[in-house]
């Protein structure tokens, strides 16, 4: 067992990074890996945007929208997110979506609701959380924190095929607009904005595979926390 930092119940592993560097799938990838947990805090912010819009609340009234992400019930069931016991799986991964969950995350308000509830998520055997600002605010005491980046052509080229692939509408030169705007809201944003912390594993993966990304996460998991190894099956078995 790995001693877990004072304060959490587990050990946390933070994947942080601006979107289309491939996040979501390696924080999978390496939780499979270790037989850890899995926190898609984007999908938090996703989930409080759609329910923002639609209760028809104003995107920029901060005490309504921390209200409201403090209410929700969020929770999730395999690779199913429900909001308040409704299936919204499909409904939050839309282009609008991440333009709400963008405009809403730079509330601090809603950013503290979702604080509690992403300390909260921490579970043994460890945690592996996914988002913006799980190295710098919400997890500062992680045993390893890692800072995906990329170009961002290469960013809008992967999520247009990322939503071509699941069947959804998608336009390359919108969504490279749109990343961009989006880039910039949650890097320029006065609460938690997108950063690398001080002591992050910093890796580019422009010109990498997503196999070629886990082996640089894994050397790192080696050299910061090979306890995490030495426990997971996944690599007695060679996987
Ligand atoms: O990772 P994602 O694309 O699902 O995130 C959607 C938006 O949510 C993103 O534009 C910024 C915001 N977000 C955030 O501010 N902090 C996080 N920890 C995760 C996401």
């Amino acid at each position: 067992m790995i001693e877990p930092a004072a304060g959490l119940a587990a050990p946390v592993i933070t994947v942080d990074g601006p979107s289309g560097t491939g996040k979501g799938t390696i924080a999978g990838r390496l939780a499979q890996l270790l037989g850890w947990h899995v926190l898609d805090t984007g999908a938090l912010y996703r989930c409080v945007g759609l329910a923002a819009v639609r209760r028809g609340l104003d995107l920029d009234d901060g005490d309504a929208l921390g209200a409201l992400a403090q209410a929700l019930h969020i929770r999730f069931d395999g690779e199913r997110v429900l909001l308040d016991d409704l299936d919204v799986s499909t409904d939050i991964r839309t282009a609008a979506a991440a333009e709400h969950a963008s405009r809403v995350a730079a509330q601090p308000a809603v950013r503290q609701a979702l604080w509690r509830l992403q300390r909260e998520a921490v579970r043994p055997p460890g945690l592996i959380a996914d988002g913006r600002d799980m190295g710098t605010v919400v997890f500062p005491e992680a045993a390893l924190k890692l800072y995906l980046d990329a170009s961002p052509e290469v960013r809008a080229d992967r999520r247009y095929k990322q939503l071509k692939d699941k069947g959804m509408d998608a336009n390359l030169h919108s969504l490279a607009q749109e990343l961009a705007e989006r880039d910039r809201r949650d890097r320029e944003r006065a609460a938690s904005p997108l950063a690398p912390a001080d002591d992050a594993v910093i890796i580019d993966t422009s010109a990498l595979d997503i196999d070629a990304v886990l082996a640089c996460v894994v050397d790192a998991v080696r050299r910061r926390l090979p306890q995490a190894l030495q426990a997971s099956s996944g690599v007695q078995s060679g996987a």
